[in-house]
């Protein structure tokens, strides 16, 4: 099945990047996080489920919020993700994490589904969302989370020149994903979640920045799906990749990071 077939190419890339992208929690997909568990405002005793959870940027406040009453179900199809998010749960037995597709999650009745920085790597991203909306209760809480289209487009452009050049291709400047490109306006975004026949629909606009540092920027490529570009390069062409990278960002601009935060209900 293609979709399967999918799904083993996106958890190895993830596997791959867990300890970094774990690294890269506190700068970027931590803050992320936070934003959308503001929008989704999960309240005590309260079920949620996390889908696409990786090591618990959104999953971990969400369980803070329902507290000991309440659960919530974190669900990631990377084992190194969920064994990082299990270690980071400790204390808080409220939540479960789980390896598996969340697109054939079985569980229903959730008074919140939150999905952040994820549904874009479904096979079919509204089929996939689809799946997710019918796992919330009617009147139950939808929180979908997907980069501004504007979003880590300097480091993007930047990691995927210098990996060229190492690989003597010509250099091509990289779209964000197609889901991204179509869907990352809030106008966009907001006609696609009413779609998805989700009612009161609002998008907002969450902005933030990863600073232009050393250490930051070459984590944002190993802990990120930029990773993918170092692929079968050995340690003196990463290097050589990394030094023709950081040359260009170094002490400039912010990275812009920002994301669309889209809300919904599920009708009664
Ligand atoms: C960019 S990370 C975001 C993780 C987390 N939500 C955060 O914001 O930090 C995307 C995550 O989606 C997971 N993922 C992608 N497709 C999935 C699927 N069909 N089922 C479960 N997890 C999936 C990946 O394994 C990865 O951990």
């Amino acid at each position: 099945m293609a979709g399967e077939r999918e799904a083993d190419v996106t958890a190895a890339a993830f596997d791959r990047a867990a300890v970094d992208f774990s690294r890269l929690s506190p700068l970027l997909w931590d803050p992320v996080g936070a934003a959308t568990v503001a929008v989704s405002a999960p309240a005590a005793g309260e079920r949620v489920l996390d889908a696409c959870c990786g090591d618990g940027a959104s999953a971990i406040p969400a369980a803070r919020r329902v507290g000991g009453t309440g659960a919530v179900d974190a669900v990631d199809l990377s084992g190194p993700m969920v064994g990082l998010l299990r270690e980071r749960a400790a204390g808080l037995p409220q939540l479960t994490a789980h390896q598996a597709d969340v697109t054939s999650w079985p569980g229903t009745g959730y008074d919140v589904v939150q999905c952040v920085l994820g549904a874009f790597f479904f096979p079919d991203m509204a089929a996939g969302t689809d799946h997710l909306v019918g796992r919330v209760r009617p009147g139950g809480r939808v929180a979908v989370t997907i980069w501004h289209r504007d979003a880590m487009v300097a480091a993007g452009r930047a990691i995927a020149g210098a990996a060229a050049a190492e690989r003597g291709e010509r250099a091509q400047v990289p779209r964000a994903s197609s889901a991204v490109q179509q869907l990352g306006d809030p106008d966009a975004f907001g006609a696609w979640l009413t779609a998805r026949g989700l009612e009161q629909v609002a998008v907002s606009v969450a902005a933030h920045a990863v600073e232009a540092t050393e250490e930051a920027l070459w984590l944002l490529v190993l802990g990120s799906g930029f990773r993918g570009l170092l692929t079968e390069l050995d340690d003196a062409a990463v290097d050589r990749v990394r030094g023709r990278y950081l040359e260009q960002l170094v002490g400039g601009p912010a990275i812009d990071a920002t994301t669309l935060v889209g809300f919904g209900q599920r009708p009664d």
